[in-house]
């Protein structure tokens, strides 16, 4: 099986990215909104690839020194083969490359693969936000890091 890279998202990965979303999340973005965020931003979005086919992808807003996770999500079929935490990884790097000093997500308190991910790359939990996510109802997680040290 061919190798996993990382690179910038473009126009052409719309699709793909859509798929992601449908396959991944109760609550999929749009195609609309990911176009919008994605070439009107404020979304940064990183693709990993494998041969041709997009098979995750992360986005992330920068507002201040502050960057937000915004999306992160692995093809079904191409999970628990590192490849969130190459994108989790690649993001960070992003984060402090632009020095940021803090890295923050939401994310459903049941959704145990990606907390554990997210404590392995250092974020811990900081606060529990009540009945932050619909479809279905859900407390959410703040998670954070910092990174400017
Ligand atoms: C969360 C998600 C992005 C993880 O992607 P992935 O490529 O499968 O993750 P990785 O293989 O890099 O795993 C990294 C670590 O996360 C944790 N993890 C990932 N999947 C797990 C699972 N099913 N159960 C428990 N821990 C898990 C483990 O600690 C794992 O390390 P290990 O394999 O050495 O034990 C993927 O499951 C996904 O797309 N889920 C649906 C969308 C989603 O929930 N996104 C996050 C929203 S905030």
């Amino acid at each position: 099986m061919s190798t996993v890279s990382i690179r910038r998202a473009i126009a052409d990965d719309l699709p793909h990215l859509e798929k992601l979303e449908r396959e991944s999340f109760p609550d999929p973005w749009s195609g609309s909104s990911l176009r919008h965020d994605l070439l009107q931003g404020p979304g940064y979005y990183l693709v990993a690839t494998q041969g041709n086919t997009v098979i995750g992808y992360i986005s992330l807003w920068f507002v201040a020194d502050e960057v937000q996770l915004i999306r992160l999500a692995v093809m079904p079929s191409r999970r628990r083969q590192g490849v969130g935490r190459m994108l989790l990884a690649c993001g960070l790097k992003e984060a402090r490359d632009r020095q940021a000093a803090y890295f923050h997500l939401e994310v459903r308190v049941s959704n145990t693969a990606a907390i554990r991910m997210y404590q392995d790359a250092g974020l811990s939990i900081r606060s529990t936000r009540r009945d932050a996510y619909d479809k279905p109802v859900e407390d959410g997680y703040l998670m954070a890091t910092d990174i400017g040290e």
